[in-house]
């Protein structure tokens, strides 16, 4: 039985395969966050010489692609990004997703959103019928908070402030469990609507285009 470190070893390991035809001498990676998207970091380092670099979607992510000596562009800097690699809370059969455990989701939105591909990396625990079980992270400005979290409430969620965190844009995460999400578009555009929000875990209206799933018989590759 592998262990869930040893199934995100696994489909770090593949994702490299995946990833290896996008490897050019003027290409960049985007990169997203968590501990999945370490392991992927670290099995990148053995190939940076076959690619430009990377745009990064956390602090996290940028201070361990500098540590092996891969080069973190911004993203102002770049005008192509063939493919973004990064892990889920939540993946669904569809490939919408929530995320944002690791509080990095507005980067995350950001570098995916101008990417070619989003190729999600995760273990079978992340594979959900319906999007929810996991607390949907919101990222807000401080001001607005006690304002988003009564909407929040009357959509039906339990919003609870990240205590003692802070993302890398200055701002708070609420955590709203309790929402059984039947229509993640039509929530993401919703609950993204609000004064205050920054942007929602929901990753739906972009959803990912390929996901590398890691199960204790290999790793498979779902579409939506
Ligand atoms: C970071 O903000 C998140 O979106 C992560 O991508 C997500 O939480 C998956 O993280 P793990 O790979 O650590 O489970």
């Amino acid at each position: 039985m592998l262990t869930q470190q040893q199934l995100k070893e696994n489909v770090a390991v593949a994702a490299i395969d995946y990833v290896l035809p996008y490897l050019k001498p003027d290409t960049i990676i985007g990169i997203g966050s968590g501990s999945t998207a370490d392991l992927f970091i670290d099995q990148l380092a053995q190939f940076k010489s076959r690619f430009k670099g990377t745009v990064s979607s956390s602090e996290r992510s940028t201070t361990r692609l500098q540590s092996h000596g891969i080069e973190v562009f911004d993203l102002n800097d770049i005008s192509h990004v063939p493919v973004y690699i990064d892990g889920a809370d939540e993946i669904d059969a569809g490939l919408h997703m929530i995320k944002g455990g690791g509080g990095a989701l507005t980067r995350e939105k950001i570098v995916a959103s101008v990417a070619d591909q989003f190729v999600c990396i995760a273990d079978e625990s992340k594979c959900v019928d319906y999007l929810g079980a996991f607390p949907l992270p919101v990222e807000i400005i401080p001001m607005a908070r006690e304002a988003v979290a009564r909407q929040m409430a009357a959509l039906g969620g339990r919003p609870k402030l990240r205590e003692g965190f802070t993302t890398d844009n200055g701002c708070q995460i609420l955590d709203v469990a309790g929402l059984r999400i039947t229509d993640p578009k039509a929530l993401e555009a919703r609950v993204n609507n609000i004064p205050g929000v920054v942007t929602c875990g929901l990753f739906a209206i972009a959803g990912a285009g390929v996901a590398l799933i890691s199960t204790q018989t290999g790793v498979e590759q779902r579409k939506p």
